[in-house]
């Protein structure tokens, strides 16, 4: 026996050709969608019947497909990634919506996120961010013994919760004011509370927030939207760690 039922939807969808040209929503029928498919895939059969018709298909960004690149994301009926808390969108099933529903599918939006296309935007300001300082530098050589720097338990937990992030941006698409805070927070802090993160702990958060103002993205003012949308759950603590980090950095560390 199956459980699998069929849904009709009405999408409304964000085309832009490019950066520079005004965008507008465009209404797609989406017939006989499978509720065991997932939100990317009833996108794929859209695109395909586009194709087929001769229409340019809809450009979105996607990768892993489960939950782990960070390169899908969408807003969904105004919520990003969805209706699903801790779940991104190429992990979104398509049982979570009704037959009849109208869903309208947006792109990021954030001065610092530029649509490239339709529902692509352009994220390279974190890959800038993480550029001025979410490494360590080591030297190379030998492998050390496992257990040659002790990591307290509980600061092991907390640095493998923070680098659960996968850089979707949604806590910045979902945030008033765009503020990339709890990105920022989570790549400070997966390094921050480890040993190995410690030596360049005042140079790492005083530059990835530096980078972070210059890119753009707003400040943060406690809303917590991006907790409640982040798909890995990334907690707001993280962001009261890069504020100690931050102050501490600016008032004790010898760094510039
Ligand atoms: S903190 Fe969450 S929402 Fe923000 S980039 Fe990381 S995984 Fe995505
Ligand atoms: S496509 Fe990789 S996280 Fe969604």
């Amino acid at each position: 026996m199956t459980t699998t039922k069929t849904i009709n939807l009405t999408l409304k969808v964000w085309r832009q050709q490019g950066p520079n040209v005004k965008g507008r929503l465009d209404t797609y029928p989406a017939k006989d969608i499978s509720t065991d498919m997932s939100f990317l895939e009833m996108l794929d059969v859209i695109n395909e019947q586009l194709t087929l018709e001769g229409k340019d298909p809809i450009a979105f960004d996607h990768d892993c497909r489960e939950g782990i690149c960070g390169m899908c994301g969408t807003m969904v009926n105004g919520r990003a990634h969805g209706p699903e808390k801790g779940t991104t969108l190429c992990q979104l099933h398509m049982r979570h919506f009704s037959d009849g529903d109208t869903v309208v599918i947006e792109p990021w939006r954030s001065m610092a996120f530029k649509v490239i296309k339709d529902l692509v935007v352009d994220r390279s300001a974190f890959d800038e961010i993480i550029q001025t300082g979410g490494y360590v530098s080591v030297n190379v050589g030998g492998a050390q013994d496992a257990n040659a720097i002790p990591v307290p338990q509980e600061a092991a937990e907390k640095a493998m919760d923070a680098a659960a992030c996968i850089g979707c941006g949604a806590c910045v698409a979902s945030c008033p004011n765009a503020s990339a805070m709890l990105f920022v927070s989570a790549k400070v802090s997966q390094l921050a509370l480890l040993p190995q993160g410690r030596p360049e702990a005042a140079r790492r958060a005083l530059a990835m927030v530096r980078k972070m103002d210059e890119k753009g993205f707003g400040n943060c003012s406690n809303e917590k939207e991006c907790e409640a949308e982040c798909p890995k759950e990334i907690s707001i603590v993280n962001i009261a760690r890069l504020n100690r980090e931050f102050f501490k950095a600016n008032i004790f560390s010898e760094i510039p």
